[in-house]
């Protein structure tokens, strides 16, 4: 035991006046200090200064909206949430509301359907009526299905944009899928 603290000790003083004697070694491990130094301070300040998480409402229970209903989420509201629609249907987009949210570069399809703005490159959407959609392209509407695709990946299915005189569908809490309605939704998940 004795024998092996004396040769750790030997190598640690073999060591220490290695790099004592040697100004480039000192360099280095001057260097090294202060980078860990570095690197350990930034760790905790970047710990304390993390941007607060945006508390987000809870989640939304399932339902369908009229484009006049859907019009209150535009992020301005008490809850802040926000929900787009794409092709017919709504997505609640608030974890994204620094796009879709007052201020933020797509904020005019906040509370919207975005479908024509998204399928024509144009950050607009109509204000007050029902969008059929039905003079866009087929190549249009390929880019519409396309976008949707990324809506349904990226954020959660709340329901279904109404067409104008459509009734609104009855959800159960714990089911997906409209309970009365006869809807042409394949089950694909
Ligand atoms: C100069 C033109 C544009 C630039 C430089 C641009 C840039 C970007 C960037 C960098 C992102 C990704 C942001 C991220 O994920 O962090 C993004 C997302 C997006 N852009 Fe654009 N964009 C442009 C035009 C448009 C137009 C014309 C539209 C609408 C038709 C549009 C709709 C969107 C949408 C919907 C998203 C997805 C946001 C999300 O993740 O929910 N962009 N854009």
């Amino acid at each position: 035991m004795a024998e092996k603290s004396e040769v750790s000790g030997g190598i640690l003083t073999n060591l220490v006046s290695e790099v004592v004697q040697s100004p480039m070694n000192l360099a280095l491990v001057v260097l090294i200090v202060v980078l860990v130094y570095k690197i350990l301070k930034n760790r905790q300040t970047s710990n304390a200064e993390a941007a607060p998480q945006e508390v987000l409402p809870p989640k939304m229970k399932k339902q369908d909206f009229t484009v006049a209903e859907l019009k209150k989420y535009d992020g301005n509201q008490e809850d802040g949430r926000v929900l787009v629609a794409v092709n017919g249907n709504v997505y609640d987009v608030t974890k994204g509301k620094k796009f879709y949210g007052p201020g933020g570069p797509y904020a005019a399809f906040g509370g919207k359907d975005a479908s024509r703005g998204l399928a024509t490159f144009q950050v607009s959407a109509k204000e007050e009526e029902y969008d059929d959609l039905s003079d866009l392209n087929s190549f249009e509407m390929e880019s519409v299905r396309e976008w949707e695709m990324q809506f349904k990946e990226k954020y959660e299915l709340v329901g279904k944009l109404l067409k104008p005189g459509e009734a609104h569908n009855s959800y159960s809490d714990e089911e997906d899928e409209p309970t009365n309605a006869g809807d042409q939704k394949s089950k694909d998940e």
